[in-house]
């Protein structure tokens, strides 16, 4: 009894935050998620690859930074031919990662932080190397036969003409058995088959061992190549040809399929046996907003589906984001938006919009936007101090197969994947020995520890622009309307709360821009809130707008 007591007076106040977030059964809507590439965060053990414990001992950082949530890239037992998304075992941490007692450390600091953590969830296929995939190749007449998809050949050809994403075909031929299987990714990853109740069985258990161990949810992996057509047609082929040198394909018959609705209405149903828990979809393949939607269900499916076509607008154009950002805030009753401009499979996004000469100001001007839209932002590690990609230079040093696969064309995805940079010293702070991954030159001057002593760093700003936004209820909640302003360059638009308005004004811009406030907000005076110009008061009417300016204010009541 008296150990009972004791435990209870330390776990209260521990987990008091978490408790109140997770009472709001939205909490996710007003969430800021941090994605982290596990193998590249910080190694505690010296052996070149970031872990678990690594993670752990920066929960501070993230809690100073004003993250909510952390999701992780895998960290299973994965022989790493797509490095863990190609899962060998699903209820283990991979020995390069830590232990399952690592992460129930992690789980728990975390939440004393009052930050919630989310694993990887990788369905669509799992490693060759799984026990599963090996017993179904062993004959035909395995039990697990039918939980990958087996063909026939088609004569000596593959069943179909379906293309891998990674490049050639998508079959491959396994002598063992005659037969050809089904990958959509590298031969290493074999899909399994989603229209077989055991294999969706076998998955609840997995996300359950999950949640039971204290994961408030899960980034479900490519949802959209889950099912085929079982008749398995030949896809129609465009013209030109993709990324990888194949034959343009529209992935007409395995890739969204409408009966993945019903899956993910499933998955949501174990979600749903965990108060707290959500389910973050990679949805990469909606051409339209309203193909985005449908991920949603009618509440029944994913809580969250990210909005890449947000990701792919290519140019630092006002009126580009202004015309998607319009689109995309329609229908928040039916899906709340999710935003993101960077993760491990892309460029990094200052690499895709610094201009060399303001890439402090369109660092922060980015940051601003995506964490002031309405909806809920995914940030990936680094991006707040300003991390570019760096590609490797030399073929010898590429860790991604398709980097070897297509060089020099591509490089793969390794310059995203680079580690943490957290300090001057020869390997970042990130470990003491080489990295798996060079650390980039820049890292002696780009870095946290630096960045944290400097007023007016990349990340003094992201720190600022957290802490304006988890203490705003406009920001976390409010409404969004856009201001129109006469001026192609710059986007403006309002949020706002019962008690609060919040206007944000973009210069997307080298040029300098002047703007009528009242004209924005008639009859109004201004606080600033933050500005990536040391903006600190607004006392004209007309605001002159530097190169890439961006203004946080607060309006105030009417004069
Ligand atoms: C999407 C992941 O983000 C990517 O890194 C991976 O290669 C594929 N899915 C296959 O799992
Ligand atoms: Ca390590």
């Amino acid at each position: 009894m008296k150990h009972l007591l004791a435990l209870l007076f330390i776990s209260i106040p521990i987990f008091a935050e978490l408790e109140a977030k997770s009472k709001n059964s939205n909490w996710w809507k007003e969430a800021v998620i941090y994605q982290i590439y596990t193998r590249s965060y910080a190694d505690s053990n010296g052996d070149g690859i970031g872990d678990l414990n690594g993670i752990t001992a920066k929960l501070d950082y993230l809690a100073d930074l004003g993250i909510d949530v952390i999701w992780l890239t895998p960290f299973y037992q994965s022989p790493n031919a797509d490095f863990g998304y190609d899962i060998q075992d699903y209820m283990t941490v991979g020995k390069e990662y830590g232990t399952l007692s690592d992460y129930d450390k992690l789980i728990r600091e975390a939440a004393s932080r009052g930050i919630y953590v989310i694993n990887d969830l990788v369905l669509n296929h799992t490693s060759d190397r799984h026990p599963w995939f090996i017993n179904s190749r062993s004959s035909r007449s395995s039990n697990k036969r039918d939980w990958y998809i087996w063909h026939d050949p088609n004569d000596d050809a593959p069943p179909n003409n379906w293309q891998s994403i990674f490049g050639g075909s998508a079959w491959k031929m396994d002598a063992l058995t005659g037969q050809y299987y089904y990958h959509f990714f590298y031969a290493g990853q074999p899909d399994l088959n989603w229209r077989n109740p055991e294999v969706q069985d076998a998955l609840s258990k997995v996300m359950r061992f999950w949640l039971d161990r204290g994961a408030a949810g899960f980034r479900l992996d490519v949802p959209d190549t889950l099912l085929e057509d079982p008749e398995m047609p030949d896809n129609p082929i465009g013209e030109g040809l993709n990324w990888v040198g194949d034959p343009n394909m529209l992935h007409k018959y395995n890739m969204d399929l409408p009966e993945v609705h019903g899956i993910m209405r499933q998955l949501r149903k174990v979600i749903d046996e965990y108060p707290a828990a959500i389910l973050l979809g990679e949805t990469g393949s909606p051409e339209t907003i309203d193909e985005l939607l449908v991920w949603y269900g009618e509440s029944d499916e994913l809580h969250l589906a990210m909005n890449f076509l947000y990701t792919n607008v290519r140019e630092l154009s006002a009126e580009k984001f202004t015309r998607h950002v319009i689109e995309s805030d329609k229908h928040t009753d039916i899906g709340w938006p999710v935003y993101l401009l960077s993760n491990h499979d892309r460029t990094r996004h200052l690499s895709r919009f610094a201009d060399g000469l303001h890439n402090n100001a369109i660092a922060k001007q980015l940051a601003a936007m995506t964490l002031t839209l309405r909806g809920t932002p995914i940030l990936y590690y680094g991006e707040e101090i300003g991390m570019t990609t760096q590609d490797p230079v030399r073929l010898e040093d590429v860790k991604d197969p398709i980097g070897r696969l297509f060089w020099p064309d591509f490089k793969g995805r390794d310059g995203s994947r680079t580690p943490m940079q957290w300090n001057s010293s020869q390997y970042s702070g990130f470990s003491q020995v080489k990295p798996w991954l060079s650390v980039p030159a820049s890292a002696a001057k780009i870095n946290v520890e630096i960045q944290l002593n400097d007023d007016q760093s990349i990340l003094t700003f992201y720190r600022k622009l957290l802490a304006v936004r988890n203490s705003s209820s406009a920001l976390r909640h409010g409404e969004w309307t856009h201001i129109p302003t006469q001026n192609h360059e710059v986007f403006a638009y309002l949020r706002h709360s019962l008690s609060e308005s919040v206007l944000v004004i973009l210069n997307m811009s080298a040029s300098e821009h002047d703007l009528d406030l009242q004209e924005l907000v008639m009859n109004s005076t201004f606080e600033v809130l933050l500005s990536n110009h040391d903006r600190r008061f607004i006392t004209e009417a007309l605001l002159n707008l530097q190169p890439y300016e961006t203004v946080i204010a607060r309006v105030l009541k009417a004069q």
